[in-house]
């Protein structure tokens, strides 16, 4: 009998060529490229390009995938109607995750899928990837005015898909700077091996449901504090702290009694995570252009510290939601609209991964170690 590894970790699910991960050495790759080398030079178009083909674009390919994207930023009225209707309360992934498996309804077509050796329907797996990806940042933008009580903003399609997002958040024109910090947010996000949203798109690409399931059964695995949600804790966690000199103590205590310390600590990094890496420098990169440290950021700089102290031994470092929400915060970005735009980003990976897993498509069904009650007479409710 195989050995049970809870949280199946360290067990292989899948092969890919999507994105690896030296643990040790606190790299993350792109289809073999650094992330941030991408972050640097690339935008979110060419990286999507890169993840779901699989090489990066010559201008012609770009030119036309940019237009792709930029053609399918509007959603359908209904869907809309449906947004307004739910609850302004509720959390913005619960609404998403609605939204984009209501989208299946009125945009239907997932005859071709067969999961057959050869994926077979290339242009239609394409298509639908340049659909979703694009219109997921037009729902979670749009969120913003419904849940207000405003119209929706409509999409622009003279702007970036960083820039469009930007701008339709609050209607206002998007600065240069701003639109390439989300641009790089948006890179830094994109894609990230197998982890427990991916995997759920995978178990349901398996099955050969339609992409918007895929990505609706990916949304709400990644809405946990333990997954996506952690941005949000982080933030949370921060001013709860309020402040560098309050940091220690509010660690130690957290740790005696054995709770976790938000974005820190990752399965699959033994070091500092590289995303993180790259998010602090741009957090750095953003006090020089704009002005002082926020006591947010100075505050994390000090749990970041305090944490290396005592959890470096364990392998415990910074992960990638111990700066992005810091980021999303300076930008006016309320708290939990972090995780839906970790979900825009990602659903490049998901829909990659929803790609390949098409080709030579193998339904999962794993198999389990049954502890229950052997097998015993039904008792009729009066002899109970
Ligand atoms: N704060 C304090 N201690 C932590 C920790 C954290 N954030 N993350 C891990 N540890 C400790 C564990 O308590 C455990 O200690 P022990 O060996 O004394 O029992 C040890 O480090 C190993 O952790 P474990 O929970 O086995 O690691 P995992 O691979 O199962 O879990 C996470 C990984 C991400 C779920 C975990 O680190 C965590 O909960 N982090 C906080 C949530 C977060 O930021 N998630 C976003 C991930 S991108």
């Amino acid at each position: 009998m195989v050995d049970y590894v809870p949280g199946l970790a360290g067990v292989p699910a899948t092969k890919s060529k999507i994105s690896s991960i030296d643990g040790e050495k606190g790299v993350l790759a792109y289809r073999g490229y650094p992330i941030a080398e991408l972050a640097e030079h690339s935008t979110f178009e060419e990286t999507s390009y890169l993840l779901l083909n699989g090489n990066l674009p010559n201008a012609d390919q770009l030119a036309s995938f940019e237009s792709h994207l930029k053609a399918n930023r509007r959603v359908k009225y209904n869907v809309r109607k449906i947004m307004r209707d739910l609850p302004a309360t509720g959390h913005p992934m619960e609404m998403l995750q609605t939204a984009v498996a209501s989208m299946g309804m009125f945009y239907a077509g997932d005859e071709c899928l067969t999961g057959s050796d050869v994926c077979e329907d290339l242009h239609y797996v394409q298509n639908m990837s340049v659909k979703i990806l694009s219109r997921m940042a037009t729902l979670v933008a749009m969120w913003e005015n419904i849940r207000n009580g405003y119209d929706a903003i409509q999409p622009r399609d003279d702007l970036s898909h960083a820039g469009n997002l930007l701008y339709m958040f609050n209607g206002k024109e998007p600065d240069e700077y701003l639109t390439r910090v989300m641009d790089a947010c948006l890179i830094l996000h994109a894609e990230h091996t197998i982890n427990a949203s991916t995997f759920a798109a995978l178990v349901t690409s398996s099955t050969l449901a339609s992409p918007y399931l895929v990505m609706a059964a990916a949304i709400g695995t990644l809405a946990g504090p333990l997954h996506g949600g952690a941005n949000e804790r982080v933030v949370e966690m921060l001013k709860e702290i309020d402040g560098p000199e309050n940091a220690k103590a509010w660690i130690d205590k957290k740790l005696a009694n054995k709770e976790v310390i938000w974005g820190m600590g990752h399965r699959e990094y033994k070091v500092k995570d590289p995303r993180a890496t790259y998010l602090q420098t741009m957090m750095e990169d953003w006090v020089k252009t704009r002005g002082k440290l926020s006591k947010m950021f100075e505050t994390a700089l000090e749990v970041e510290r305090v944490c290396e102290e005592r959890l470096a031994a364990k392998g415990v470092f910074p992960n990638v939601d111990f700066y992005s929400g810091i980021l999303y915060t300076e930008m006016g970005i309320p708290v939990d609209q972090f995780t839906p735009l970790f979900a825009v980003s990602r659903s490049a990976g998901w829909l990659a991964h929803w790609k390949e897993q098409l080709t030579g498509n193998k339904i999962f069904r794993p198999t389990q170690i049954y502890t229950g009650e052997d097998i015993r007479s039904y008792a009729a409710l009066n002899k109970r």
